[in-house]
């Protein structure tokens, strides 16, 4: 559906600029009044489909961008080699899917804690990222097995990588979506907005009542966490934890 969207507003933005170049030709004196139009026709674009306000500022230089990359004249190859880069990192992500952002230290520090305090002996990270999370885990908590699910091949090797020299975590390419949720005491997951009723779901499903779901910045749709934790990083992150079968929803 975004791919749809963000084709439907770099498509307005550009039947606007040919209505206005048409009605208002006095506008137009270069190719770059041109694309100055269709960036904010297409970003106002963006706006009326209702895609966040992110992707307005991506519509607006999107063109103008392109066009000047063009008169640079640089090889092909190099768009090919940055887009399979992208493709591997970014994963999914065209599709409205989860991007990638890293925790900081300070999360997993106060993950830890948590850790600590539920006793809990099987962890997973639902989208592992690189692994910023699941490593320092493993070095605090030799007991604890660790499953870190990745499904974009650079972060699933890069994590795989660095994962190699601790036993007790196991790294998963694989979607999440597939996990058996209810062999965990403890699940994190730093994702995304779109996904979050849906994981909700299976949570609730799935979960075994009285283990704890965390999530990294984005809360549960409805659902009344039983804390929201503080952590003091650059981002102020919030981790909103969920004990399973006792939410409010
Ligand atoms: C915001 S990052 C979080 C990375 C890591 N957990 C951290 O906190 O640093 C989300 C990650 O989830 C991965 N991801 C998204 N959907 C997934 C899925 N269905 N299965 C496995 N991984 C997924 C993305 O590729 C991305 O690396």
């Amino acid at each position: 559906m975004t791919l749809v969207k963000v084709l439907a507003a770099q498509l307005f933005g550009g039947l606007c600029a040919f209505g206005l170049m048409h009605l208002v030709p006095t506008w137009f004196h270069s190719v770059y009044h041109w694309l100055a139009v269709q960036g904010l026709s297409a970003a106002i674009g963006s706006k009326i489909l209702r895609q966040p306000y992110w992707w307005s500022f991506i519509h607006l230089v999107f063109l103008p961008v392109a066009w000047i990359l063009l008169s640079l004249e640089i090889p092909p190859n190099y768009y090919l080699f940055i887009v399979g880069m992208l493709t591997l990192i970014f994963w999914g992500t065209v599709k409205g899917d989860v991007p990638l952002f890293l925790s900081s230290r300070a999360v997993a520090e106060v993950l830890h804690q948590l850790i600590a305090q539920e006793t809990a002996s099987r962890f997973a990270d639902f989208g592992a990222g690189v692994g910023s999370v699941i490593l320092p885990l493993a070095q605090h908590c030799p007991n604890l097995a660790l499953d870190a699910f990745e499904r974009a091949p650079i972060p699933w090797l890069i994590c795989y990588q660095r994962a190699r020299k601790w036993p007790n975590i196991r790294v998963i390419r694989g979607s999440f979506w597939k996990a058996q949720l209810s062999d965990y005491d403890l699940v994190f997951a730093f994702l995304s907005p779109a996904v979050m009723a849906q994981i909700g779901e299976q949570v609730r499903l799935k979960m075994r009542p009285g283990t704890l779901f965390v999530s990294s910045s984005f809360p549960v749709p409805d659902w009344e966490p039983e804390t929201i934790l503080h952590v003091k990083d650059r981002r102020n992150t919030q981790l909103f934890c969920y004990r399973v079968g006792f939410y409010i929803d």
